[in-house]
């Protein structure tokens, strides 16, 4: 069943999303070659904590942390590690955070030092296709405009979209619903309707679109061990319109020249 959520529900998710991209922020500024990513996860859980918020992803279904952590061909729901970041990774960390008994969630995938130029392409058209599915996030469209919004934009260029994984909706839960694949056709899916609060999250791949998924039940992977990237926004319809609630403002002050 989809909630939609009140004016004053969704000021509530704007402040936990608030909190959310500054996160975010302070993890940028730890992503450089020769940190683990246990130090992200740690920076993250106390910074969270410091402002008043809840890891909701630590203890979630048993997820042993705050942040998923995913490096190069790992696509979501990785564990931070005594890994060491080396230059010419990718990292994408995804964050979900309560405040209040609401959540925000949200990824950004970094470049680690200087990347190769595929790899900056593949994160480069993963964001662009989050904000193509974001502009078709209206009153009256429906799940699969984004959905095939994402999908188009992603595989014109030469990508592959990951099935298994889905964005959704959100608000007291994570992950509620509706699912929000990244493939799918026009005009299918659940209406969109003012009030609702979508999570969307492209997950791509450089390589074919297989996933393996680890022996822990969580470690998500691509089948081929190519890179894959993956950026999140939550997002309200509001008058209509899609409003981003979490920001990479944030992100961009500590990256600088360096975003993505
Ligand atoms: N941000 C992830 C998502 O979009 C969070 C799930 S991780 C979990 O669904 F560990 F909490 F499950
Ligand atoms: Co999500």
């Amino acid at each position: 069943m989809i909630f939609l959520k009140t004016p004053e529900e969704i000021e509530l998710i704007r402040k936990a999303c608030a909190l959310t991209s500054l996160t975010l922020g302070e993890i940028a500024k730890w992503v450089k070659p020769g940190v683990t990513t246990l130090k992200l996860d740690t920076i993250a859980r106390e910074f969270i904590l410091d402002n008043g918020g809840k890891p909701a992803c630590l203890g979630y279904a048993g997820f042993p942390a705050t942040v998923c952590i995913e490096v190069n061909e790992t696509v979501v729901h990785g564990f931070p590690s005594n890994y060491t970041l080396r230059e010419g990774d990718i990292v994408g960390t995804d964050l979900v955070v309560e405040l209040d008994g609401m959540n925000g969630d949200m990824c950004y995938t970094f470049p680690v030092g200087e990347i190769s130029d595929e790899k900056y392409q593949l994160c480069r058209t993963t964001k662009e296709s989050l904000y193509k599915g974001i502009e078709v996030c209206k009153e009256g469209n429906r799940i699969g405009d984004i959905s095939n919004a994402v999908q188009r934009y992603c595989q014109n260029r030469g990508y592959t979209v990951v099935r298994e994984m889905c964005g959704h909706g959100i608000g007291r839960d994570m992950h509620e619903d509706p699912e929000i694949p990244n493939y799918g056709r026009r005009a299918t899916g659940p209406v969109i309707r003012s009030g609702m609060v979508l999570c969307i999250e492209p997950m791509i791949n450089m390589g074919a679109r297989h996933i393996v998924i680890e022996r822990d039940g969580w470690n998500c992977r691509t089948r081929d061990r190519k890179p894959s990237a993956h950026y999140e926004h939550t997002v309200a319809v509001v008058d209509g319109k899609p409003e981003i609630l979490t920001s990479f403002e944030p992100v961009y002050e500590v990256l600088q020249d360096r975003f993505i």
